[in-house]
């Protein structure tokens, strides 16, 4: 999936992801539901999926995804920088994936819709839920059930099903069926550490999950060292009273993943960062009227993905930092938010044969300089 770019010129900093969910995504995410409901599980059989008994339906919940997909990206356009972002990502890739099917690419469309719950998982991950069900008749859990396990966890977590989604990452912490390295490479610990912390603001249940499995026999040396890390940061932050403002609280916390006698990089940190995501999250329901705490909040979220963001190519890191350079262009924090902006594209497109970033990030990259007001660096 290409990465997409973002444009973010006239980005409104007024409204909250919160007072979205409340004023207009409903009716978009039932019918994205709706479409995902009917693809999902078909996409994971693949005689299924290519029968053209399915084809028109298929077709049908890929118009409707697009199309609701669009309707995303319009609301999301008044949204926090990383928002917009995931509902601009989605709406790309659920018009390119419809494309791709007219096209009869059919194997490749199957392989997209399966992607495509990473995105539901990314913009899912960032609000603080009670479960509190928008649409209770749609709820079909059955589908869910008949999965396998590591499907189970991810389609419910990108459908919103965060309750399903933790039985089942915490079932599969334990399953006999993986190994503990396996289940670490895929990347099941730090989903289940980001929807207890940052979508459940839960520190008691990981705790309890990471022991058990710590009680398993096959985690390596360095893993056991990584759990044990993580368990007490929880039990730390779990008894630790929150600061007076979201923003002071993550600062302090980020400071803490410092500490190099605690933590030797930044996956060790992991439990301190998605915290200090979730308070920064909650410090944009409602933007600051100074534009240098707005930037500075912009920048630490784009910091941390940078640090422990999953992927590259969905990563709100670029979002992050370009939106930290438009709140405040001449405060530090811009030029600040800019060097690490450009390590990390500049990293982002280097691989065997070099560096390639592409001439139209590299145009943006000067225009975001030059906003900053500064001289050009001599390269
Ligand atoms: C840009 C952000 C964003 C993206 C991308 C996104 N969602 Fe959502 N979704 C939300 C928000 C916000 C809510 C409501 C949150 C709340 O109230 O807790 C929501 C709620 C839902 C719900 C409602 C759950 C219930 O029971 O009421 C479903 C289902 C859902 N999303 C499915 C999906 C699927 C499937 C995808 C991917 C194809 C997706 N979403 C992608 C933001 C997003």
């Amino acid at each position: 999936m290409k990465r997409v770019a973002l444009l973010l010129p006239a980005l409104a900093l007024g409204l909250s992801a919160v007072a979205f969910a409340e004023r207009g995504a409903k009716q978009q995410m039932a019918e994205i539901f709706e479409a995902m409901r009917f693809l999902l599980p078909l996409s994971l059989d693949e005689q299924q999926f290519s029968d053209p008994a399915q084809r028109d339906k298929i077709e049908q919940a890929l118009a409707l995804l697009a199309r609701s997909g669009s309707l995303l990206e319009e609301h999301g356009r008044r949204e926090e920088a990383g928002f917009s972002y995931l509902s601009r990502a989605l709406a790309v890739d659920a018009r390119d994936i419809r494309r791709r099917f007219e096209a009869g690419y059919v194997q490749e469309t199957q392989f997209l819709v399966q992607q495509l719950t990473d995105t539901c998982i990314a913009c899912h991950s960032l609000l603080p839920s009670k479960n509190a069900r928008l649409i209770p008749r749609l709820a079909r859990e059955e589908t869910l059930e008949r999965l396998p396990l590591e499907q189970r966890a991810k389609l419910a977590y990108a459908t919103h099903r965060f309750e399903i989604a933790l039985e089942s990452y915490e079932a599969l912490l334990a399953s006999e069926h993986f190994s503990a390295t396996d289940l670490d490479m895929m990347g099941y610990l730090d989903d289940y550490l980001e929807l207890c912390i940052r979508v459940r603001g839960d520190l008691e249940r990981p705790a309890a999950a990471l022991e058990k499995f710590a009680t398993r026999r096959d985690p390596s040396p360095a893993l056991r060292d990584e759990l044990t890390r993580w368990m007490a940061s929880l039990r730390e932050l779990a008894r630790r009273k929150p600061a007076r403002s979201a923003l002071v609280e993550a600062r302090a916390l980020l400071e803490q993943t410092q500490d190099a006698s605690r933590f030797q990089d930044e996956r060790d940190a992991l439990v301190y960062y998605l915290q200090a995501s979730a308070a920064l999250h909650r410090f944009l329901v409602r933007p600051p009227k100074a534009p240098a705490d707005l930037a500075e909040a912009y920048y630490l979220l784009g910091m941390i993905e940078t640090q422990v963001g999953k992927s590259f190519w969905l990563s709100q890191a670029e979002a992050y930092l370009e939106a930290a350079i438009r709140a405040a262009p001449r405060d530090p924090v811009a030029l600040r938010a800019y060097d690490l902006l450009e390590e990390f594209l500049v990293a982002g497109y280097t691989g065997s044969a070099g560096t390639h970033v592409p001439p139209d990030i590299q145009a943006r990259l000067d225009a975001l300089r030059a906003l900053t007001d500064e001289p050009q660096p001599t390269l």
